[in-house]
């Protein structure tokens, strides 16, 4: 069984989504056995507790830098045992002391078709906007490995979803959550923990 510690920073329906997959059996071998936050007054928080799951809050405003405030996370990560971490809304770029440290152990949602609208300063409703400001008639997300580059690791899973005329950001961003992110998210934890991922140049492959 996999420990899986969960970094968040938000309202954490993505760590909702992971909790409910754990409750159903859709994650096999895994287990979160830790949520971790950036910021304390994340609702993600409360999503942990009222599943029993220990939590930490490592606030970034306390650190000068994200070279320090990673180095503190790593910390946790090692006291937590952690075997895989899963970024589920976590709004901040870990340095590399942490995706080194992780190497193909660090998993990320981000809520559009990698390679467009991620990087650095896409993150959130931004990402929405972005794709509804380019005019695109489909984006998505994408459940990605985490290397020292922003949103450039190896792809696990993709899923597309439709752009609607008239579409907000808030509304784009809540249909791409709930037929994509909420489902791909999962299905990659559980993959993982089933080590049905392999790494071949630096691409990921899924074995059935
Ligand atoms: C999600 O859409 C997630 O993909 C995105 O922020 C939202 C967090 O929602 N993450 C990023 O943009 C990271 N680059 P949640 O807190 O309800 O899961």
């Amino acid at each position: 069984m996999k420990n899986i510690v969960v970094l968040v920073s938000g309202g954490g329906t993505n760590l909702q989504a992971l909790i409910d997959a754990e409750k159903s059996g859709i994650i096999k071998n895994g287990k979160i056995t830790c949520v971790i936050s950036s910021n304390p007054d994340a609702y993600a928080l409360e999503r942990a507790k009222n599943n029993n799951i220990p939590t930490r809050i490592i606030p970034r405003k306390n650190y000068s830098d994200s070279v320090s405030y990673s180095h503190a996370v790593l910390d946790a990560l090692n006291a937590e045992k952690a075997d895989l971490i899963v970024l589920a809304g976590f709004m901040i770029i870990l340095d590399e002391c942490i995706t080194k440290a992780y190497d193909y152990k660090i998993i990320n949602v981000h809520p559009a078709l990698i390679p467009s609208f991620c990087g650095e300063g896409y993150y959130g409703l931004k990402v929405h906007e972005k794709a509804l400001e380019y005019g695109v008639k489909v984006s998505g997300a994408t459940v990605h490995f985490v290397n020292e580059k922003a949103d450039a690791g190896a792809i696990i899973l993709q899923k597309a979803v439709e752009v609607k005329s008239g579409d907000t950001p808030e509304v784009l961003q809540k249909r791409i959550m709930e037929q994509a992110e909420w489902k791909i998210l999962p299905q990659a934890v559980s993959l993982f923990c089933q080590d049905k991922i392999d790494i071949i140049d630096g691409k990921a492959y899924v074995r059935d």
